[in-house]
């Protein structure tokens, strides 16, 4: 096992550009606790401030939402993600973690501050940066000492450039004008439902710097995590910004390349399984739950910066049509699921009821940010639908865009008497369904599952009319 992980650490080694390589050897750093501030309390920062508070740091959280601060304190999370409660509430009662809306003692009581704030798309497409400028003025006026920053929201590349130099133009004119820092780009990886495991999993670290001494602190931080086996990539900062982008549209290019031959496998009748196996066996490593059709791409970060590389793309004037043909991709497979409960209805959905099994994007989630549900409330509601929703996790979030549906208790509740039956999230609870039960209770069997989680046979053997990607009879 230690000559796999000295392997592994020379792969690393090699990862690093030529300027860095013999600036320092990841296997002689030293685990250091750091104290840590994190600015922005959402997904990223909530889920890094108990990741790093778990692997030894002292970790403070800091949001400008108080009602949220306050909820923090009193062990209630604002998002549902397995494994976070619990982490937070440990590292809360030992002291690890703790929660403020006071930038100024946050900064105070740290040496690495993390900007984890929402870079959400704005109206041209770009990435909206209002918060995190709010972040980095806060940061000038503030600061004082040296620190290392290390931005970790999903920013447009050239970003670590613009911080520095706001930093040094407003530090000047702040009360502690000595304040230093480093600037370190430092990108996340996570996937919401699996983002604490991902944190101290199969997330790879990326740290862009210009700076040895702050990279090597960074790597410090990040130690344990690297001596567990996750892979480190340490380059320059606009390398770094590029890879989170790069690492998004790719994945979203596969799972749209992946949703177009569904399609085109329903028309010609290919069984989609047999063709991800395909797939999977032109790359070694590519496992066939990362290449499975579904109802179109949503959360939060996908859709938001495959828009944003097209925006940056079209400012530096290098067209990017593969990414380009992702979006439209996208839209046009959310509306073609929707659009197979139109024909299993004759078209006309009209006063019939239809029953929408899952809102959340995808499973273990509570997140319905570009939700593929979207769509079909949309267009169901506005035909004069009656629309009945389940979801275990994420209806509250729904009820919030579409107060018009009806949200239902269970399952069961939600198909009774439907016209047609929609499913769009994968929960396993779905996957566990009685479909003889579920045939006795509908007005009309008409299913379009829109994750391929149910077996075509026990749909047809059950009566049902249905449509799904492409899955076949299970042969
Ligand atoms: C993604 C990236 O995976 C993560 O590394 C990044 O930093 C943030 O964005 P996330 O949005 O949480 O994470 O979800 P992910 O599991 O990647 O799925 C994104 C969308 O693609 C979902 O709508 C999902 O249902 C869909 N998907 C994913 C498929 O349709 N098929 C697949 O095989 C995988």
């Amino acid at each position: 096992m230690k000559y796999l992980k000295k392997i592994f650490y020379l792969i690393n080694i090699f990862c690093l550009p030529f300027h860095l390589l013999f600036s320092f050897d990841i296997l002689q750093v030293q685990f250091a606790q750091k104290r840590i501030a994190i600015i922005g309390t959402g997904y990223v920062g909530l889920i890094s401030g108990a990741g790093f508070a778990q692997i030894g740091h002292k970790v403070i959280c800091v949001d400008i939402d108080q009602e949220k601060i306050k909820n923090l304190k009193q062990g209630i999370m604002p998002i549902y993600e397995e494994g976070l409660k619990e982490l937070v509430q440990k590292h809360s009662n030992n002291g690890n973690l703790s929660f403020t809306t006071d930038i100024q003692k946050a900064l105070d009581q740290s040496d690495i501050i993390i900007i984890a704030v929402g870079t959400p798309v704005g109206n041209d497409g770009a990435a909206s940066m209002s918060a995190f400028r709010a972040v980095v003025s806060s940061l000038a006026q503030y600061m004082s000492g040296h620190k290392i920053i290390c931005i970790k929201s999903t920013v447009p590349v050239g970003t670590n450039k613009y911080t520095v130099s706001f930093l040094q133009k407003n530090i000047k004119k702040s009360v502690n004008k000595e304040a230093t820092f480093d600037i370190i780009s430092n990108p996340e990886f996570l996937r919401e439902g699996c983002a604490v495991k991902d944190f101290f999993g199969r997330n790879p670290i990326v740290v862009g710097g210009e700076s040895k001494k702050a990279l090597y602190e960074v790597c410090q931080m990040y130690k344990p995590l690297i001596d567990d086996g996750q892979p480190l990539i340490v380059t320059n900062p606009v390398t770094a910004e590029t890879i989170k982008y790069a690492w998004n549209t790719f994945l979203k290019v596969r799972i749209s390349y992946v949703n177009d031959m569904a399609r085109f496998c329903c028309a010609v009748g290919a069984d989609i399984n047999g063709i991800i196996k395909g797939i999977a066996l032109s790359d070694f490593h590519l496992p066939t739950e990362r290449i499975s059709p579904g109802p179109g791409i949503g959360g939060s970060c996908f859709p938001k910066d495959a828009l944003a590389l097209i925006n940056l793309s079209r400012k530096y004037g290098v067209p990017l049509p593969m990414v380009e043909a992702t979006v439209i991709a996208n839209k046009m497979h959310k509306n073609w699921i929707v659009d197979q409960v139109y024909e299993l209805l004759d078209n006309n959905v009209t006063g019939k009821n239809i029953a929408i099994l899952g809102v959340a994007f995808k499973a273990n989630t509570d997140d319905v940010r570009y939700s593929p549900a979207i769509e079909a409330l949309d267009r169901f509601l506005d035909d004069g639908a009656h629309v009945r929703v389940y979801d275990p996790r994420a209806m509250s979030n729904m009820a919030v865009l579409f107060p018009d549906a009806a949200y239902c208790d269970s399952l069961y509740d939600a198909i009774c008497d439907a016209d047609a039956i929609l499913l769009l999230t994968e929960w396993n609870e779905f996957k566990q369904v009685n479909l003889e039960q579920i045939a006795k209770l509908v007005r009309q069997k008409n299913i379009v599952d829109g994750r391929n989680i149910w077996d075509p046979d026990e749909l047809e053997r059950n009566g049902f009319a249905f449509r799904n990607l492409a899955r076949r009879s299970n042969i």
